[in-house]
């Protein structure tokens, strides 16, 4: 966060008890089930739990990689800087009615949007990241807030977790261990560092370390070596976004099972279904989107390559959309 002040644009809760905000052209009110957004154009309705859930990703992952988007309709494509907020830009009967439109925007003027409106519409019951038999429903009236969870600090180590001064591993006294991942064991690997490198060398469980996460679909950094990043995540039920790759996105199923529906990144005509389980690796390509179904909440690594010349390498043909020649 800046300490630049986001002019946030949003008027004086209305009847339901919530603000509606402005951002550009495009308008966002909620009510006791729906969220209404307009722009100049057309206009859309979401669930409002689904829209907090998708919101919820977007904030903590500062736009991510790529295109998230909310649904068919709505959605962000993120420019490392600046934003585009767009209505039915990658959705093919809207851009053949010409009924899309995007607008872009800095990062902290829409960045400041959503939080705000994130913290906003969420009520004290409701936890977007929780699975849904986790949390209470996001129906209703305003009926107080719950700016803890939504506000929950993204975990993103530097080097790793577990390298002193870095990310802490979890215990009992941090996270409880979530109940489905009850069989997971709990050891935790011996370090014996020679004399002069107890700061480099180290070691964490990793299943131990996802038994205890609290939050579903949510890629957290644990390690780094220089673009590579490691961001596990353990999921249940719906990603709540579909996401729009801008690079090559690997995947390591480390529990369980979670089916994939792949769609073209730009029209969202269906291209693959995959199901991957435990033990499976797959490479999402850098032109598709993708929304993963987790019936058993599951451990997925997801590993990400955050070189920022990538989006412009394959966006110019100069780097491939696949990850791999064999
Ligand atoms: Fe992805």
């Amino acid at each position: 966060m800046s300490d630049i002040t986001i002019d946030v644009q949003s008027s004086e809760p209305d009847a339901y008890g919530y603000r509606q905000f402005t951002l550009g052209g495009f308008t966002f009110r909620r009510d006791e089930y729906f969220v209404h957004v307009t722009w100049p154009t057309g206009s859309h309705v979401l669930s409002v739990d689904d829209f907090l859930r998708a919101l919820q990703r977007d904030c903590a992952w500062n736009f991510f990689y790529g295109t998230v988007n909310f649904d068919h309709v709505l959605g962000t494509v993120n420019r490392y800087g600046t934003v585009d907020l767009f209505a039915g830009r990658y959705n093919d009967a809207y851009r053949k009615a010409e009924l899309d439109h995007t607008e872009n925007f800095p990062t902290d003027q829409i960045g400041g949007t959503f939080r705000t409106m994130l913290d906003d519409w969420t009520n004290e019951t409701f936890d977007p990241f929780a699975s849904p038999v986790e949390t209470q429903s996001a129906w209703g009236t305003k009926n107080g807030s719950n700016t803890a969870a939504v506000t929950r600090r993204r975990v993103a180590a530097t080097r790793m977790v577990g390298v002193p001064g870095d990310e802490e591993i979890r215990t009992d006294e941090t996270h409880q261990i979530n109940r489905m991942f009850a069989d997971v064991t709990q050891d935790e690997p011996e370090v014996h560092a020679n004399p002069g490198f107890e700061d480099e060398v180290a070691g964490f469980s990793l299943f131990a370390y996802l038994s205890r996460s609290d939050v579903t679909w949510n890629p957290s950094v644990v390690s780094v070596c220089k673009d590579s990043l490691y961001c596990p995540t353990t999921e249940e039920y719906i990603l709540p976004i579909v996401h729009g790759n801008d690079r090559v996105e690997w995947f390591i199923q480390l529990s369980d099972e979670i089916r994939w529906d792949v769609q073209d990144r730009d029209s969202g005509a269906p291209r693959a279904r995959v199901t991957m389980r435990a033990g499976d690796v797959a490479a999402m390509p850098a032109d598709i989107r993708h929304q993963g179904y987790s019936t058993k909440r599951s451990m997925l690594l997801v590993w990400e390559n955050a070189s920022p010349t990538l989006p412009e390498l394959i966006a110019s043909g100069r780097a491939p959309q696949y990850p791999i020649d064999f």
